[in-house]
């Protein structure tokens, strides 16, 4: 039963949300798997197809003229055709968007997973080997988007999904698609308010400029930054406005515990936008710097995994963690700074004797070899003699 009560400001009615309400008549809410209020993400049964959906209410008209509302659902409902238009496989997809008692609503694809703020929650930093692969994936998925139209504009580590079981686990997904930037869009029509979380904002947009693909750049660069050093390139400060400050004038912290990627992400985190890399140049150079060029083939549509090649214990629920995922296969070695020329990818185990199959023992296993047989030839020598 759905109970009602008048809306404060407008004349329409609004419904009291919860589990089992149904949503346009074929989404069945079953419960809440994140956010809070009316920007809560619901896991639901798509009642047409029978399959697991994640279903979010974009934003609230109420409040807003009929006028108003009726442009802010249409540039929602067409924000949302557009991001349903984009397919890959490290971008969680729209399905469908709905109006449901003239409200807004995006149904998504529905990943069993953990975001990354909560890994951070977890375990306060991931290693750079993770960070490099999470971020070339999103970055693949962000080249493609950005290559039909669609700039994200809240890139940040609560919108990077990653399976945390099932046989997906420790894929990689970047949440969002069509709702920041639908929401941004109607907001900006109705109030001067900068758009974005003010932890990940390039400083141009802080200074009030319209997002962009360059700034998807600076955005996710902030956003690797985090996972890797633990705490956001600006800082933290209990009033956001403080925040927003050091974003306009690009007060970052330089990286401390990047490694590899240290360079590039200060290259995604330029000030000045046009110095920024395109995003298919951010996703080659973090490959290139962490794992050497033409990695992608191994990097891209794998799990994340270790350094071992198993699933890292941040990313796994129950008995995931520390095991091979069935689509896991070993990471590239990273390359060394002289071997730029070197073959793209990891080469195949020769089938000879390998001897740095024995380890730090190796060495000095060779000379011992190598002394008897020397003894030997000069046995035999003497003995010819
Ligand atoms: N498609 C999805 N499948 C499974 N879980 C999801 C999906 N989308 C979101 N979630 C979960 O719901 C949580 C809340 O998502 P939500 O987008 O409301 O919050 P957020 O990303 O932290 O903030 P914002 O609302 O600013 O994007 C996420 O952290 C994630 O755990
Ligand atoms: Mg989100």
């Amino acid at each position: 039963m759905v109970f009602r009560y008048p809306a404060p400001v407008t004349e329409r009615a609004r419904p009291i949300v919860g589990p089992d309400y149904l949503v346009a008549g074929r989404y069945r809410l079953q419960s809440k798997l994140g956010g809070g209020g009316m920007g809560a993400v619901w896991l639901a049964t798509d009642r047409l197809l029978h399959r697991d959906v994640a279903i979010k209410q974009v934003l609230t008209t109420q409040g807003l003229s009929e006028e108003e509302a009726q442009e802010v659902r249409s540039r929602i409902m067409h924000e949302g055709r557009v991001a349903a238009k984009l397919s890959h496989d490290h971008a969680i997809a729209v399905y469908d968007v709905v109006l449901e008692a003239g409200e807004p609503w995006l149904v998504m694809e529905y990943l069993p997973s953990r975001s990354v703020a909560k890994a951070l929650a977890l375990v306060d930093r991931l290693s750079p080997i993770e960070v490099a692969q999470i971020g070339a994936q999103v970055a693949d998925a962000l080249a493609t988007a950005h290559a039909a139209g669609i700039v994200h504009r809240d890139i940040k580590p609560g919108n990077i999904l990653v399976a945390d079981r099932g046989d997906e686990v420790g894929k990689v997904k970047l949440s969002d698609f069509g709702i920041s930037s639908g929401a941004n869009d109607a907001t900006e029509e109705i109030g001067d308010v900068i758009t974005g979380t003010p932890a990940y904002l390039p400083p141009e947009v802080a200074r009030g400029a319209r997002p962009t693909t360059a700034s998807d750049v600076f955005s996710l660069g902030a956003t690797l930054y985090t996972a890797i050093e633990g705490q956001p390139p600006y800082g933290f400060d209990e009033d956001s406005d403080v925040i927003v400050e050091r974003a306009a004038m690009a007060q970052i912290t330089p990286p401390a515990r990047s490694g590899p990627l240290t360079e590039v992400l200060l290259h995604m985190m330029e000030p000045a936008p046009q110095r920024r890399p395109t995003m298919t140049e951010a996703r080659n150079e973090i490959l290139t710097a962490a794992f050497g060029p033409g990695t992608a083939p191994y990097i891209l549509g794998a799990p994340v995994r270790t350094e071992d090649g198993t699933i890292p214990a941040w990313a796994a629920r129950n008995s995931a963690a520390g095991l091979r995922s069935p689509h896991s296969s070993p990471l590239p070695r990273p390359q060394r700074a002289t071997a730029a020329a070197a073959p793209a990818a990891p080469q195949p185990r020769s089938k000879g004797f390998d001897l740095s199959a024995l380890g730090p023992n190796a060495g000095p296993l060779a000379v011992v070899i190598g002394l008897l047989i020397g003894l030997l030839i000069i046995i035999v020598i003497l003995v010819v003699l």
